[in-house]
């Protein structure tokens, strides 16, 4: 099938890739020319495990191609997703200007019928907004159907969960273009679940609440876990051994970030809001994350003091493992807490550090993370990259000025850290 992705980001380049690598040809648009211009000469914007090697094979294989042209995408598929950003309000709710755009230049290119479908996390009743919207702009008054398709790709991930999703949802108004997304994601061999859009919409707002949520739940017996001498791994692990529980988003750590949960918890307390719901347990979900953060911070100055005039080490600025995204990263708040406090920093990360330089300006970046405890009066752990389970302690002991170790991702086992001679401080353990 002919499609057009517009907005080529974490979602957008992803999904129009892997629907170039079963066969579909696929427009990729973005309004961000040196964007374009970068993977049109080969480049690639973005981190992600096998993603490169994609984009180039499909390319080459002239099924993937790139435009700065909404218009061109328009004419040239009959399926149009829409992939472009939806962020946070400074009062929670979400901005919803780019959709906006995207529906207007999208109805002024249309000269013939075409199926719309939204892949961007939006407010439910958003669907009647954009099908409104396309119809008032529409010169040629041709007739389209749009369509909720909510993405629940993690980042790090998001080329294995595209090619093996759980479960694709489709929420539609109308029968018709039913059959067309079936086609399209038929070679995914995933269960297609047909709703209706307001349920699709709140499918994906639902779920990341949820996640958070699971996510706050073990942070706030991580608490319980270090006032009673328990291990918080421990209690998850016999928790998630429970068909109806799950192991998964029960890891307690510093907090939750990313470009996806704080703003869709607050969209979604937001929502409940103008519904005249007091959604009070998600808010609580966002007190308890940011308490973790707190906490943390506190477990470093009630261990080192002073901050002013110290060195601190930091593992990790990405807001997860495997990919070089930064955005609302609990790493990034960490360190800018720290400086604040007067700290200098040396920071590693595998992927992300290009990224994270102008958020962190005066800090120091270290291309080895074996080189980072160097003249360091403590070491942390902000990110959860596999690799840094592989950290050279022993070096890095002898490279502290006093083995001090503090893991926001509970990466190492504290009764081998304290073998090795190291006060180690981690989270509920
Ligand atoms: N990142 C994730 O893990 C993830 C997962 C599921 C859903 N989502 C949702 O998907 C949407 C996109 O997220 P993202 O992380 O890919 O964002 P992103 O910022 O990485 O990418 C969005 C892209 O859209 C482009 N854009 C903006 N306005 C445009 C316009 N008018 N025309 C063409 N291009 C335009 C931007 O230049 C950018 O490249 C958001 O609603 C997000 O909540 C994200």
């Amino acid at each position: 099938m002919k499609l057009t992705i517009i907005g080529t980001g974490y979602v957008g380049l992803v999904t129009g890739t892997c629907f170039a690598e079963v066969g579909h040809r696929v427009i990729c648009v973005d309004n961000d020319a040196a964007k374009v211009k970068m993977l049109q000469s080969g480049g690639i914007p973005i981190y992600e495990p096998g993603l490169e090697e994609l984009v180039k094979k499909n390319v080459a294989a002239g099924r993937l191609s790139f435009s700065n042209s909404t218009a061109e995408g328009v004419a040239n598929s009959d399926v149009v997703f829409i992939a472009v950003p939806t962020p946070p309000q400074a009062d929670g709710s979400v901005d919803m200007s780019f959709i906006e755009r995207v529906a207007r230049d999208i109805a002024g290119a249309m000269t013939e019928y075409k199926i719309i479908v939204d892949k961007s996390t939006v407010p439910v009743q958003t669907g009647e907004k954009v099908a409104e919207t396309i119809k008032r702009y529409c010169k040629n008054q041709v007739e389209c159907d749009v369509v909720s398709n909510p993405e629940f790709l993690r980042e790090g991930f998001a080329v294995e969960d595209l090619m093996k999703p759980d479960r694709i949802v489709v929420g539609v108004r109308t029968q018709r273009p039913v059959s067309v997304m079936k086609e399209i994601y038929a070679p995914f061999n995933a269960p297609i679940i047909v709703t209706d859009i307001n349920s699709a919409e709140l499918i994906k707002h639902a779920s990341n609440s949820f996640l958070a949520l699971k996510i706050s739940y073990i942070n706030a017996v991580s608490i319980i876990c270090e006032a009673t001498g328990a291990n918080v791994q421990e209690v998850a692990n016999g928790m998630g051994m429970d068909e109806r529980i799950g192991r998964r988003f029960l890891n307690a750590s510093l907090g939750f970030g990313g470009s996806c949960f704080p703003k869709d918890l607050s969209a979604f307390i937001k929502i409940a809001e103008e519904l005249r719901y007091d959604f009070g347990l998600l808010k609580e979900v966002q007190r308890i994350n940011a308490s973790q953060m707190d906490r943390f911070l506190k477990k470093i100055v009630d261990t080192l003091w002073v901050l002013k005039g110290k060195t601190i080490g930091v593992l990790g600025l990405a807001f997860k493992q495997n990919t070089d995204d930064v955005r609302t990263s609990p790493a990034i708040e960490l360190c800018q807490r720290l400086q604040k406090e007067g700290a200098a920093l040396r920071v590693h990360d595998p992927k992300a550090m290009e990224k994270a330089k102008p958020l962190l300006p005066g800090v120091t970046c270290i291309d080895d993370m074996n080189d980072v405890a160097e003249g360091c009066d403590a070491l942390v752990i902000a990110t959860e990259w596999e690799e840094f389970k592989k950290l050279d302690l022993e070096r890095a002991r002898k490279h502290l000025s006093h083995p001090i170790l503090f893991d926001g991702r509970n990466l190492f086992d504290p009764k081998e850290m304290e073998k090795l001679g190291f006060i180690y401080k981690s989270i509920g353990r």
